[in-house]
């Protein structure tokens, strides 16, 4: 294993980091033009780069301890370069020069647990990019790249939501998210709480099959309603006319909109616990995303004295849970419905509050030049 100070020695290097993201109102909303809450993890993933000088790009990563060379033919079949090499050919088909590049990347971040790791990786590699470079990108334009790269290279019809969040969305405040025009803004959190995530330690084998599915009968949905997207419906009441699975999911995506929209209306933490719990149920019934380990571990969070609501977080088949806690309590409860929701022979986590220590964000003054 080595830290980006082995592998790079002496020389110059940039660093750039982005973080996860847990959604916290607003599922598989954004590819039919939606509305949503994320707020970003504590965790982070961390890209360094630096000059290469044999004209191959070799890519690093730390935590899987795995090197991938590159030379500007064919793309690895999988593994984290994969998201990497997609930006840097993305800058490059809009006429940007990359130069052959060695990068390092560090991470906190679960890979698989439904947190968006994939859109960390991605949103680093290009903020370290566009440092190194100079690039006149915004950051919605990084999340418009890192969501392509997703979309081309790992083969997920994905809406922007994730790459949105890791780019923009900092660790105390949701991120509104308008998926039609890309209005962001910044939306407090109800006072006094906080959130538990928990992985439930089931991989999410089916999610781009499932996933990719979803997403087409919400566009047939919306064909036959004669809208542009499900967003765009305005009397739920045509929804009912569909048959199913249209009426299901159609349903689920209107109501799941006008979610979002009340809890931006300023809704206290009891509310807004209730509309994750109303989420979490049209997750299972009306879009079915969810799985019985979910649903298990959701209920178990349910139980609980101060916890407002829960929901899946994520694409769902599988992944992350979200809470809502009451200020104070997150640990000590975290903890406690871990370790209950294993005695079934299940291998959850506690991923918020975060155990680790920080990824720092940026490059420190002293990184230029060596060491
Ligand atoms: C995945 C996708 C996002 C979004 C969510 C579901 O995380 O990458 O674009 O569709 O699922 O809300």
């Amino acid at each position: 294993m080595m830290t980006a100070a082995d592998y790079f020695g002496g020389a110059t290097t940039v660093y750039e980091s982005a973080p996860g993201r847990v959604n916290l109102l607003g599922e598989h909303t954004d590819y039919n033009d939606g509305f949503m809450l994320p707020i970003a993890t504590p965790q982070r993933t961390g890209v360094t780069i630096g000059a290469s000088l044999d004209g191959q790009f070799h890519f690093y990563s730390e935590t899987l301890d795995q090197s991938i060379d590159w030379s500007g033919g064919t793309l690895p079949a999988t593994g984290f370069s994969r998201y990497m090499i997609g930006c840097v050919q993305l800058l490059m088909q809009r006429a940007i020069h990359v130069p052959p590049l060695r990068m390092h990347v560090s991470s906190n971040l679960a890979v698989g647990a439904g947190l968006s790791s994939s859109a960390a990786l991605e949103l680093a590699t290009l903020r370290a990019l566009r440092t190194l470079l100079a690039l006149p990108l915004s950051d919605t334009t990084l999340a418009q790249i890192a969501q392509q790269a997703e979309i081309e290279f790992a083969g997920v019809n994905c809406g922007i939501m994730d790459q949105m969040a890791a780019s923009l969305a900092d660790e105390s405040h949701m991120l509104f998210l308008d998926a039609r025009t890309l209005e962001t803004h910044l939306v407090p959190m109800p006072d006094d709480c906080e959130l538990i995530v928990i992985d439930s330690g089931v991989p999410r084998t089916l999610a781009a099959t499932g996933y990719n599915t979803r997403r087409a009968e919400c566009e047939t949905a919306a064909r036959m309603l004669g809208v542009k997207a499900l967003r765009d419906v305005v009397d739920p009441a045509a929804v009912e006319k569909l048959e199913d699975p249209f009426r299901k999911r159609a349903r689920h995506v209107v109501m799941e909109n006008q979610r979002v929209l009340t809890a931006c209306q300023g809704v206290d933490a009891r509310q807004f616990g209730t509309l994750m719990n109303a989420s979490h149920i049209s997750l299972r019934d009306d879009y079915e995303v969810s799985i019985d380990a979910l649903d298990d571990l959701t209920a178990l969070l349910r139980q609980q004295e101060d916890i407002f609501g829960a929901r899946l977080t994520g694409a769902g088949f599988g992944g992350a849970c979200v809470a809502l806690c009451r200020r104070g309590r997150a640990q000590e409860i975290g903890a406690r419905v871990v370790a209950h929701y294993n005695q079934a022979g299940h291998a959850g986590r506690l991923l918020i509050p975060a155990a680790d220590t920080p990824l720092r964000t940026t490059t420190r003054s002293a990184d230029h030049g060596g060491h």
